[in-house]
């Protein structure tokens, strides 16, 4: 199953259980200035969620492009991403926890024809005066038993694969959703979630923690799903008041669900990526998979290119402030860890090209606006490529001068003059050995 075919599937999936379509609108939020980047699917509903009327109607379905721009010191992974793309669905106090939980199970089984056997749950444990949701346990409960399978519920997350244990209560770190990593204002919905897992079947990294669990981040198990129940709002740090519309705001991980599916070991190993790693090695004497030191660099590079034409296509611009910062921060990434793969030609309009076929199927816009996108990747690679062996050997010498101590005013010069954006500075420093202070 390709990936177009599963983003297909499952809009019309949602459309036939009554859910319209809405906008997969633009990366950068429209009136609202709490986040830089659209973050989820439902960031743009969030006035809804809290009452007011859709025009839409109570039942929404949409795949939505999303950013998230805080973790990308873990990109190169395997499964980070800094672009990527989110099927949700939500009921504006419609219907609920007994009709969404086997919802969600039939798609992953009989839609995308996932084993059930491979599947574990997570439930919410209850904490800060919130209750435990025994009823989302009992739910799933009964939806495995149906295919005959015993599903016990637990709070000792350690019992994985003892037993029939396969629902796991988790307290509100692991099982509790509010935005902006639960850091969400005064006003915002929140809620708790259950989250759906498939077993991979590797072994346990012993690097994430001596046990492993089904929320454990060796990703022994991988996250295909989460489903919100948004039946609160937030009134301070930690408190909330239960709102009158509960409401649902499912939101699952496409990248991960296609690397499920099309039953491969990372997420750039599926369509949504090989056709963007193929044309970077095109450029490279290294090949991807056969040195496995540079593996990192090249599924860097297939993230953030692909994360760049969707934010140039969105109508971003490098520059030295908001979202265009982080544009340019990524694009200079790209090309200072390129140098790892020995390419040596300007390479991001014919990636970029490829991220536009690849994805102008289900994003039309790109096509469009392929002239902009192009000329602005070319546009910062010139400038960049020729500030950056200048800019290297002055980081050369100023290490030479402090020993190797890099400051703000150091750090400061080599942006100003050198265009060398701080954290790529950082980088830089930690891998020569130099310490910032
Ligand atoms: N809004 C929830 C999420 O982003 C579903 O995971």
């Amino acid at each position: 199953m390709t990936s177009l075919d599963i983003r297909k599937k499952f809009i019309d999936y949602y459309t036939a259980l009554g859910h319209a379509e809405v906008e997969n609108a633009s990366l950068i939020p429209a009136n609202d200035t709490t986040t830089l980047f659209m973050g989820s699917g439902m960031q743009p509903l969030v006035p809804y969620l809290m009452g007011q009327k859709h025009p839409l109607g109570t039942r929404l379905v949409n795949v939505q492009r999303c950013l998230r721009a805080e973790d990308l010191d873990e990109i190169g992974d395997g499964r980070h991403h800094s672009f990527f793309e989110m099927l949700g669905c939500w009921s504006l106090g419609d219907y609920f926890k007994v009709e969404q939980i086997p919802w969600t199970f039939s798609f992953f089984v009989d839609e995308l024809g996932i084993d059930p056997a491979k599947l574990y749950v997570t439930v919410f444990a209850g904490e800060d005066g919130l209750p435990r949701d025994m009823e989302s346990a009992e739910i799933w409960r009964q939806v495995f038993a149906k295919r005959g399978i015993q599903a016990l519920a637990t709070e000792d997350v350690y019992k994985v694969g003892e037993g029939n244990y396969r629902i796991f209560y988790y307290p509100k770190k692991k099982n509790w959703w509010e935005r902006n990593n639960g850091k969400a204002p005064v006003g915002d919905p929140a809620g708790p979630d259950t989250e759906i897992f498939y077993f991979t079947g590797e072994e346990h990294d012993p690097r994430f923690g001596e046990k492993c669990h089904v929320n454990c981040d060796c990703q022994r198990f991988v996250e295909i799903g989460n489903d919100v129940f948004m039946q609160y709002k937030k009134t301070g740090d930690s408190s909330y008041v239960e709102l009158e519309q509960k409401n649902v705001d499912c939101g699952w991980g496409f990248e991960r669900i296609v690397r499920v599916v099309q039953n491969k070991k990372d997420n750039f190993a599926t369509d949504l990526f090989l056709p963007i790693i193929n044309q970077i090695q095109a450029y490279s004497t290294i090949r991807y998979g056969e040195m496995s030191k540079t593996d990192w660099v090249y599924r860097l590079c297939a993230d953030h290119l692909r994360a760049a034409v969707f934010l140039t296509g969105d109508g971003v611009l490098p520059s030295n402030k908001l979202q265009g910062y982080v544009l340019r921060r990524i694009l200079r990434r790209v090309i200072f860890q390129s140098k790892k793969l020995h390419v040596t030609d300007n390479f991001l309009a014919s990636v970029a090209g490829v991220v536009v076929d690849a994805y102008s199927p289900s994003y039309p816009h790109l096509l469009t606006a392929k002239p902009r996108v192009l000329t602005a990747l070319v546009d910062e690679e010139t400038k960049f490529t020729n500030t950056l062996d200048k800019g290297l050997k002055e980081m050369a010498k100023l290490a030479q001068k402090t020993n190797g101590k890099f400051g703000q005013p150091e750090l400061l010069v080599l942006y100003e003059t050198y265009g060398v954006p701080m954290e790529l500075a950082k980088e830089i420093c930690t891998e020569k050995g130099w310490n910032v202070v």
